[in-house]
């Protein structure tokens, strides 16, 4: 089944075209993942999809509805059922974990209890036990990492968007969440669109691999 389908995507900025003729699908619970050099327009094709930007001309189709189109965005990033984790993280610094985590579930209308036991269980999945009332200002780089994943996670997203979320971290922990992201996929069985230019993430990732440059699609590679 097809969850994500770009036709003929064209995006740009000051006159400028960012993206050239964009044709790609993608299948429901695969793990993809865009390649290319920094300012190819990887984070582009991220803000498309969640719908934070509209393509100048083409079509952005999930689930077989047509989601944006010429310009104009017809169904808002609320309404989508994607998750993300961007490179910074965008965590609420004066907010604990658990405070972090909720606001989306609020948004989303659960109870308080019904919030306080999802956020117990996608901490220990993440290997945060315990850590509901600590500050987000005194955690690791590991561990705010595995509190954007929760964030994102608990909502149960149809489609996770990960904008080089571990490009901050040194290598060993990049080995190890790289793996856990893995795993919490084959669990959750999320379709998860992974962007980055490291190729260890990317061997370690991608069942298929969309390598780009220059705004253009280059080659697209089967890895099963
Ligand atoms: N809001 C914006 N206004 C103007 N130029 C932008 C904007 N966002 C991105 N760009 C430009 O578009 C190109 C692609 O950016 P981006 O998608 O962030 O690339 P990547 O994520 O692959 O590094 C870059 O040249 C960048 O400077
Ligand atoms: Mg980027």
């Amino acid at each position: 089944m097809k969850v994500i389908e770009f036709e003929s995507v064209f995006k740009g900025y000051d006159g400028k075209d960012i993206l050239k003729d964009i044709n790609f699908e993608i299948f429901k619970d695969e793990r993809v993942v865009f390649f290319g050099p920094s300012g190819c327009g990887k984070t582009t094709i991220l803000r498309l999809i969640a719908g934070f930007i509209p393509p100048d001309r083409g079509e952005i189709i999930l689930n077989g509805r047509v989601v944006s189109k010429n310009g104009k965005v017809i169904v808002p990033p609320e309404d989508r059922n994607v998750g993300m984790v961007f490179q910074d993280l965008a965590l609420w610094p004066h907010f604990s974990v658990r405070g972090n985590i909720e606001l989306g579930l609020k948004a989303k209308g659960f109870s308080k209890t019904e919030r306080k036991k999802k956020i117990r269980e996608i901490l220990s999945l993440v290997g945060l036990n315990g850590y509901e009332n600590r500050s987000v200002n005194e955690l690791s780089g590991g561990e705010k990492q595995r509190v954007a994943l929760s964030r994102a996670l608990v909502l149960n997203p149809e489609m996770l968007l990960m904008d080089e979320p571990l490009s901050s971290l040194d290598f060993e922990l990049n080995e190890r969440l790289r793996e856990e992201i893995v795993k919490l996929q084959e669990k959750f069985g999320f379709t998860l669109i992974y962007v980055t230019h490291n190729r260890e993430e990317l061997s370690h990732i991608a069942k298929r691999v969309v390598y780009l440059k220059d705004g253009e699609i280059v080659e697209i590679e089967e890895r099963g």
